[in-house]
């Protein structure tokens, strides 16, 4: 039995222990002040972490500096990502896929995350992406109308394709639009749900006999993306590999993904997971559409984000200027700090502003400051290409068709 086997067992039949964090598709919580212990996760998991090796060889392959998210260690954790180099080095194709659960008007800056980068790996490795938007899913855990569902699935496209995809290569679906005119897509549902057995989801998934059967059938429509016969209009019947980047709690689906895919005769998704971008109130949990005050919405005004920041985020400073100066800042907790490794692409900056902060030399409203500096125009940018995205363009990205790709026999 490999590690991840060992793992996957394990999570299956114990669960989780009490004092480990929360990390699943639908809870992120961690009792440490410092937040999630992301290396005892890898454990957990059974995934791989990004070391300097790995980093080394994607740059030497693509003669492209890793993205700053790749050398910050926000993506930090992989599976396979290895066998995803080899093909690359071969000539062999890929494609990424990943996806959102529309649950509100707008996405919020976490989101951007998953989206961002594989916008950025599509461009380093020129490959096709599909991106799978789960209406279904949230019409059924959210109790919504399948119609302001799929009406949720068309706004959140805007904000994904503001994110700057090539539309040349990139097929965007909404579930409940999509799989009832993909007979390819609904068999390959099958192929999952014939292997996985209630016992499996329930270990995986924590579903209980009171929930409704539309969770326990839906992993299987979110692990389907990964094999490539879903969609024959991109890849004919080619058996493709596929690279999943999304943060790790979306991970149990495809832990279940993996162990299937030998069983349907499909190679097994690669992944690269992040971390989650923290909530305004602090690292114990993620950002999240549902709480309204702990996220900046990419629909928010200048003025929004610069209150949010500066009457909820976090502080990891003293309660006195004097004794700030004295004792320093704590950066692991301070949200200001912690958002600006995600957003502030300069590196010697933030360096500058990690050694200010800790020896006390900066206050906490400075760094709000810099940080209220660095978003506004980011999402004041992202609302620019978003108000140029028309109905016509989503529907573009929308339709199934090929995408000029050339598959592998
Ligand atoms: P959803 O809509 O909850 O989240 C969309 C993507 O954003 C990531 N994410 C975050 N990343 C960093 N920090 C955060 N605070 C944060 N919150 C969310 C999620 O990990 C995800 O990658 N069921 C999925 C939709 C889906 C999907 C996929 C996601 C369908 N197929 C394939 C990834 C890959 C969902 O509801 O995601």
């Amino acid at each position: 039995m490999s590690a991840e086997e060992i793992a996957i067992e394990k999570l299956t039949l114990n669960g989780i222990a009490e004092d480990d964090d929360i990390v699943d598709p639908w809870n992120v919580h961690s009792k440490n002040d410092a937040g999630i212990d992301y290396d005892k996760l890898i454990k957990r998991f059974g995934s791989s972490k990004i070391d300097e090796e790995l980093l080394a060889r994607f740059e030497k392959l693509t003669g492209r500096k890793p993205h700053h998210w790749l050398r910050r260690g926000i993506f930090f954790s992989h599976r396979d990502l290895n066998i995803i180099l080899n093909m690359y080095e071969q000539g062999k194709p890929f494609y990424l896929y990943t996806g959102r659960g529309p649950s509100s008007e707008s996405m919020h800056l976490g989101h951007l995350i998953p989206f961002m980068f594989c916008k950025w790996l599509q461009e380093v490795f020129d490959v096709p992406q599909v991106i799978q938007l789960t209406d279904d899913e949230k019409a059924i855990w959210k109790d919504l109308t399948i119609e302001d569902a799929i009406k949720m699935s068309y706004n959140n496209a805007k904000d994904i394709i503001a994110c700057g995809f090539d539309l040349r290569k990139t097929f965007i679906f909404s579930d409940l639009e999509h799989i009832g005119s993909n007979p390819a897509f609904y068999q390959n549902m099958i192929r999952i749900q014939r292997c996985v057995t209630f016992n499996q989801v329930k270990g995986i998934f924590g579903f209980g006999d009171s929930d409704p059967i539309a969770k326990i059938s839906f992993p299987p429509t979110q692990a389907a993306p990964a094999f490539s016969s879903s969609f024959p209009f991109i890849f004919t019947n080619a058996k493709v590999n596929c690279l999943i980047p999304c943060a790790i709690d979306q991970d149990p689906y495809f832990r279940m993904s993996r162990d299937v895919a030998p069983r349907i005769g499909f190679p097994k998704p690669a992944l690269l997971h992040s971390i989650f971008f923290p909530a305004l109130q602090g690292p114990k949990t993620k950002m999240s559409a549902s709480e309204s005050n702990s996220a900046i919405f990419l629909n928010d005004s200048a003025k929004q984000i610069k209150n949010k920041i500066n009457k909820h985020a976090f502080s990891g400073g003293q309660t006195t200027v004097e004794e700030h100066r004295r004792l320093g800042g704590n950066c692991e907790v301070d949200i200001s700090y912690q958002w600006l490794t995600f957003f502030l692409e300069d590196d010697e900056r933030l360096e500058q502003l990690r050694k200010g902060y800790t020896a006390g030399e900066i206050l906490t409203g400075e760094l709000k400051k810099e940080l209220i500096e660095v978003l506004q125009p980011l999402v004041a940018a992202h609302q620019d290409r978003r108000s140029k995205v028309t109905d016509e363009v989503v529907k573009q990205y929308m339709s199934p068709r090929d995408l000029g790709f050339i598959p592998q026999k």
